[in-house]
């Protein structure tokens, strides 16, 4: 009947590195806190991509340190295990399967173009690794093994979301249709969070500058202090232009952490200077992040129940990634296991 058909929610599919100790409040804000959102009005999986991680050297006691906190991160956000399949991408074994197959339909050039692999190789020059150049494919797996429609990253993972969709373009026009073509869902504000430092460039886990970050684990006086320091420019005016990326950015946060329109944050501000409104962005962030850091301690105490949530989701994302993987073995030509 197609009525049911249509009635059936779109399926969201997306996934965080737990490389570094923990999220930046670019992860927070053009990530994680949209994906709780989503889970209202979508079908969701969400993933901590550990086998991301390896692509650069990891000492791996911290790999799974890192692995739990970013899990109870994604609860802490609001992902709730009912509502949302929620799982450890090492915990399924399609993931590393499907991604052998898709790197044999995926061209050496189009990975070459991608600029994540250039920024990566050029920062990590001594261990410019084949995973690290292939990556693309893995995470084109990730998507197309659940026939996700929708992928909510922030702007700079939106290249990874186009290749796999081309890439499940090219398979299906080999095949037939076999994987859902899955499309990019950016947030409209705050889709690239900058560095307190050095406002030109993307707020990275991996920054090495501990002021150009805020953590989501800071405390209020790293925030506050972080803030202080923000870098901005001599126009001393708390309004948005060109060439304010500094201040475009603290704006941009304000405006996500008070749910205040850009607009509202300029006229709440006029007339007052940088160090009131930097003041403000710290106390802002700081509730913001209040709840979230409490609520990831108290899951960190907890490992019994992030190993049953983490062993239910990777029951239910199994179910469904063997659905497509059996597909897909089939159609390349694979022999089924007698
Ligand atoms: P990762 O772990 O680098 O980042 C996780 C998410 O956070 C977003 N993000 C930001 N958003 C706004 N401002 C920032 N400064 C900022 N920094 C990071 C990223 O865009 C991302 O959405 N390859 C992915 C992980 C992944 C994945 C997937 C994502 C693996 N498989 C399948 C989607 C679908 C990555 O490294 O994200």
């Amino acid at each position: 009947m197609p009525e049911i058909a249509e009635e059936k929610k779109k399926i969201v599919l997306s996934g965080i590195q737990p490389s570094g100790d923990q999220f930046t409040l670019g992860n927070y804000i053009g990530a994680i806190r949209n994906w709780a959102l989503m889970q209202e009005s979508f079908d969701c999986l969400y993933m901590v991509a550990n086998e991301h991680s390896i692509t650069v050297r990891q000492v791996p006691a911290k790999l799974r340190e890192n692995t739990y906190r970013a899990l109870a991160s994604l609860l802490a956000a609001g992902i709730d295990p009912q509502k949302s399949i929620v799982f450890i991408q090492s915990h399924v074994p399609a993931h590393a399967e499907l991604a052998w197959i898709l790197d044999c339909y995926t061209m050496f050039g189009e990975l070459s173009r991608m600029t994540q692999f250039k920024d990566k190789s050029s920062k990590n020059a001594d261990n410019i690794n084949a995973g690290l150049f292939t990556y693309p494919a893995l995470m084109a797996a990730d998507i197309l093994l659940y026939q996700a429609d929708l992928v909510p990253v922030g702007a700079d993972q939106k290249q990874h979301v186009e290749i796999a969709r081309d890439i499940a373009g090219r398979f299906n026009g080999l095949y037939g249709n076999t994987f859902r073509l899955p499309e990019p869902y950016i947030p409209a504000v705050g889709a690239k969070i900058m560095s307190l430092a050095e406002p030109e460039r993307k707020m990275s886990k991996s920054d090495a500058n501990e002021n150009a970050k805020i953590l989501v684990m800071d405390g209020p006086d790293d925030i506050m202090r972080k803030f202080k320091r923000a870098v901005t420019d001599s126009y001393g005016e708390v309004k948005r232009g060109e060439d304010k990326p500094g201040i475009n950015n603290l704006i941009t946060i304000y405006s996500v952490a008070t749910g205040k329109t850009p607009e509202q944050v300029e006229a709440e501000f006029e007339g007052k200077g940088y160090g009131d409104f930097k003041r403000a962005c710290g106390e802002a962030v700081v509730e913001l992040l209040r709840p979230f850091r409490e609520q990831v301690e108290d899951l960190m105490k907890n490992r019994d129940y992030l190993d049953q949530v983490a062993a239910a989701g990777a029951e239910r994302a199994e179910r469904l990634a063997l659905r497509t993987l059996s597909k897909v073995q089939k159609k390349v030509g694979f022999v089924p296991r007698p």
